[in-house]
């Protein structure tokens, strides 16, 4: 059994809409709608788990009745914060082995291929990231905004989600961290590289277009992504998809 676990216990403050943002509608459909159609229409997913902000769980789960989603079992609160929110989440699942994916709500540009590949990497791996290179150089600061080093880029990633585990593994890692008064941890394969060190993490490709709707930007951005997918541009975000696309195919400029 595969279980989806779309993580919507957020509020947005820093898009500052006043509602949360998964709520917020782009190309007609609320963000977290076109999040769950992804899951709904992957083959390796069972079940789809919504953990929703507090307040708002109706809301969630009118957009699921409405849309027909079959494979969501459960529209439930979330926690005060996002590693709350997966243990949460983590009970929902209830006990038996199967294996977990925790997505972010406000990620609606996932694509099946992501999906198909983390759950692949499942019969190897207990624990999957999906992350992107980064164009950037990423540099670390102290306290009053000077640089204390610039890791080689080569070597650095920028995380998305889905991360994946089997869920004796999220499980156990969640249940050490239980007892250290000093946890603090924005996402769930931290958890694992904390307090199981030894489980090796797999990291998949993600997408450029897989991004997390996070400030005002996001939402223009966004739009524009699901404008190009319903016209059925060919897509030159996806990395791998990219580099079987340029061989021997016209390159479509984009502007002008
Ligand atoms: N999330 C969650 N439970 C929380 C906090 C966050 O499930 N208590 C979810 C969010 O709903 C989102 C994902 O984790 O889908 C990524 O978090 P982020 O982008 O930080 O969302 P928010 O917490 O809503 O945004 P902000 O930090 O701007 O308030």
């Amino acid at each position: 059994r595969t279980v989806a676990v779309v993580l919507a216990g957020g509020t947005g403050t820093r898009l500052g809409l006043g509602i949360p943002k998964q709520l917020l509608k782009i190309a007609g459909k609320p963000i977290i709608e076109h999040t769950l159609a992804v899951f709904e229409a992957a083959p390796e997913i069972d079940e789809i788990i919504v953990l929703m902000a507090t307040g708002h769980v109706a809301e969630a789960q009118k957009i699921v009745d409405k849309a027909g989603f079959r494979k969501v079992t459960k529209v439930i609160e979330g926690g005060d914060t996002r590693n709350a929110t997966t243990r949460v989440a983590l009970d929902a699942v209830g006990a038996g082995d199967c294996n977990i994916l925790f997505h972010d709500a406000v990620r609606p540009l996932l694509s099946g291929r992501i999906v198909r590949e983390c759950v692949n990497a499942l019969w190897t791996y207990s624990a999957v990231d999906v992350a992107i290179p980064s164009a950037d150089t990423i540099i670390q600061v102290d306290e009053n905004e000077c640089i204390t080093d610039i890791p080689v880029r080569a070597t650095l990633r920028r995380g998305q989600t889905p991360q994946a585990f089997r869920s004796g593994t999220i499980r156990e890692a969640y249940r050490r961290a239980e007892g250290d008064p000093d946890f603090a941890a924005t996402d769930d394969c931290g958890v694992v590289l904390r307090y199981l060190p030894e489980t090796p993490i797999k990291v998949i490709d993600g997408s450029d277009e897989n991004i997390k709707v996070t400030h005002p930007v996001d939402v223009h951005l966004a739009d524009k992504l699901f404008q190009l997918a319903a016209a059925k541009v060919p897509r030159l975000t996806d990395h791998r998809a990219y580099s079987e696309e340029v061989s021997g195919r016209t390159i479509v400029v984009f502007g002008g």
